[in-house]
């Protein structure tokens, strides 16, 4: 019908995409092949097969096990290059991904590499696509915050190719206050700032990543709407969420897409943006979260259209990029 064409032809950006959650199974058993990986997984269909996650951490050992497969600088460029063929099927102008330099490096990669990589892919798609795109740092938080130090020594040498630092992965237990030191650093680089807060975590750790980290954005946020005061100074300082529909009911923050809060936070006056997470893992892309909660909560040519007036208010590019989207 017709606003699901609209949905699907209006331009957006997206801010909360990891690229290694865009790796498809297809994928990664390429990749396998390529470079001699054993997978745990007979084939395509039994490595999808356990794709049923119960929380964030079911998946995130899935999703580090799949990242196993990357070693080269053309894997890196390959998986990048596959994401932004699909951004442009749906309409995506401007992109900021995520990426888990730990991941790699742990397992030996060198981190040139990495975003070596990443960054061919990035401005391929700016010549070929005519997407725009960043690239943003994520330390693990399940690890230490030496650990995160030590990933910022390693990208000094690189700080004209990438935009920013986030945090991600195991949320509860590890408060955005255990990475003060790092995030200090980064933002006395110069570097702008994001965390994943209250997709698990409670509200406290959303009020730690603004006032602890100095985040200008919160990636889920989604519970938030557990703390009237917090909602207050979102909503004041205009601090965008990230959300992720498809992952919160894959995570089971949500028991279904008809019980998320996106309608409520965006009528509370949030400024609210729809994005895919890992949607190699999640089961879609941007579109497809734009569909299905729109079905699903009933919304309408207003939010489709305030969605994505929000997405550009809430990227990182110059007014004069924006003015141009918009
Ligand atoms: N890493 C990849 N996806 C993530 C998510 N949804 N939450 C935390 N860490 C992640
Ligand atoms: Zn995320």
């Amino acid at each position: 019908e017709s606003i699901a064409r609209f949905l699907r032809g209006m331009p957006k950006a997206e801010l909360h995409i990891h690229i290694e959650g865009s790796l498809e199974p297809e994928l990664i058993f390429r990749l396998a092949q390529r470079n001699g990986v054993t997978l745990p997984y007979a084939d395509v269909e039994s490595l999808r097969a356990a794709y049923a996650f119960t929380n964030l951490q079911s998946f995130l050992d899935i999703y580090y096990a799949g990242a196993s497969v990357l070693l080269t600088e053309d894997d890196f460029h390959d998986m990048a290059w596959a994401y932004f063929e699909r951004a442009k099927a749906d309409n995506i102008v401007h992109a900021e991904l995520f990426f888990d330099p730990q991941t790699h490096t742990d397992r030996g990669v060198p981190f040139a590499t990495v975003i070596d990589g990443l960054r061919r892919a990035v401005d391929r798609a700016g010549r070929e696509l005519d997407i725009h795109a960043e690239l943003i740092l994520c330390f693990l938080r399940h690890l230490s915050e030496d650990a995160a130090l030590a990933t910022l020594e390693q990208a000094r040498p690189h700080l004209n190719k990438f935009i920013g630092v986030g945090l991600d992965s195991s949320e509860v237990g590890h408060p955005p206050e255990k990475f003060a030191r790092v995030f200090a650093e980064a933002r006395a680089i110069g570097l702008r700032v994001v965390a994943h807060a209250g997709e698990e975590g409670p509200p406290a750790y959303i009020w730690s990543a603004l006032d602890v980290l100095g985040a200008e954005r919160i990636d889920h946020g989604v519970q938030a709407t557990k703390d009237p005061l917090l909602i207050e100074r979102l909503v004041r300082e205009r601090i965008p969420l990230t959300v992720c529909p498809l992952s919160n009911v894959k995570l089971c923050v949500f028991g279904d897409l008809a019980q998320h809060n996106l309608a409520e936070l965006m009528d509370l006056g949030l400024v609210v943006t729809i994005n895919s997470d890992d949607p190699a893992y999640f089961g879609g892309y941007i579109n497809q979260n734009f569909l299905d909660t729109f079905a699903a909560l009933n919304l309408r040519l207003w939010h489709a259209k305030q969605l994505a007036r929000n997405s550009f208010e809430a990227a990182f590019a110059t007014q004069e990029r924006k003015a141009a989207y918009n």
